[in-house]
């Protein structure tokens, strides 16, 4: 009776995952969910060290992880990863698109072609492998859910730097396409679009440490609330890769507590004390 209760409260009992980025931040927290909820996880990630420590922390808490160094702006790591899901575990269910970088801020009049190159090589090409690999083993398959990590840079401008903002746009317009194509062979595919969060990859590109970076976002930040964390993103992302979410196909799930639906700035202007 407490194995099958223990079962019942597991949304991806029995199925397995690659996480790509899952070394770090919102990779990290999500490859940890994933195994808590039953899910066999393969991470996948440049960052070999921290990949194998994110494996073994899982592997100490009882679940099933293992790590594969996999740039994924290489078809042939991104394909082998698939094989290698696959050959270690006869399936896969889900693929969590989530590697991603960033550049330092620049204005555009300052980027170079090579910060475009290498800023759309992991973010789109990256994500573009992922669908195109997963997708043909899911789709033969005939089941399996496909999650990209866009972000709020997907729906706004002037959050962020250019190749950065024109990147997740991209992500979006892939998983949307993906969505109609696959979806016809019983594959969903969605996105996820976080809010500014403190992770390695955004203190970096902002200069500043958890607490200030925190403190910025819930100053500007439309929802009264503690601030957000990765652990809440993989919540959104268990979700999308969970049977709950069996019908929604082609979405971008922003989470950014209504950031990107407001924009108080001409409100401010003509009621000040609003
Ligand atoms: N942190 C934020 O505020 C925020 C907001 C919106 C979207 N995002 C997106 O979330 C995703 C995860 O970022 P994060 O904030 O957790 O940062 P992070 O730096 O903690 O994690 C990113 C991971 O991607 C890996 N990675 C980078 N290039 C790779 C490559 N070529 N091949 C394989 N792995 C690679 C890194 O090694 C790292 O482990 C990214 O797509 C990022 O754009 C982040």
């Amino acid at each position: 009776m407490s194995h099958l209760l223990f079962s019942m409260g597991r949304r991806l009992e029995g199925k397995v995952a690659i996480v790509t980025g899952g070394a770090s931040g919102i990779g990290e927290s999500t490859a940890k969910l994933f195994a808590r909820h039953g899910a066999k996880v393969v991470i996948a990630d440049v960052q070999n060290d921290k990949g194998l420590q994110v494996c073994s922390e899982i592997l100490s808490g009882g679940g099933t992880s293992s790590y594969i160094n996999c740039d994924v702006t290489k078809e042939d790591d991104v394909k082998t990863t698939v094989e290698t899901a696959l050959r270690s575990h006869g399936r896969l269910d889900i693929m969590f698109n989530n590697a991603g970088t960033i550049i330092y801020y620049k204005p555009i009049t300052d980027i170079d072609r090579s910060d475009v190159e290498r800023v759309l090589s992991v973010n789109v090409i990256g994500v573009f492998l992922g669908i195109k690999h997963a997708g043909r083993a899911m789709a033969a398959a005939g089941v399996g859910s496909i999650i990209n990590t866009a972000s709020g840079a997907s729906v706004m401008a002037g959050l962020t730097v250019s190749p950065y903002t024109a990147s997740k746009h991209a992500v979006v317009g892939f998983t949307k396409d993906a969505a109609v194509e696959l979806g016809r062979r019983g594959v969903r595919v969605n996105c996820v679009s976080p809010h500014l969060l403190a992770t390695p990859l955004s203190c970096r590109m902002l200069y500043l440490d958890r607490e200030r970076m925190e403190a910025a976002v819930e100053k500007s930040s439309v929802l009264k609330s503690p601030p957000l964390k990765s652990e809440d993103i993989a919540e959104a992302v268990l979700y999308l890769a969970s049977d709950e979410s069996r019908y929604v196909n082609g979405q971008n799930l922003v989470v950014d507590g209504g950031y990107s639906i407001s924009n108080p700035a001409l409100g401010e202007s003509l009621y000040p004390s609003k």
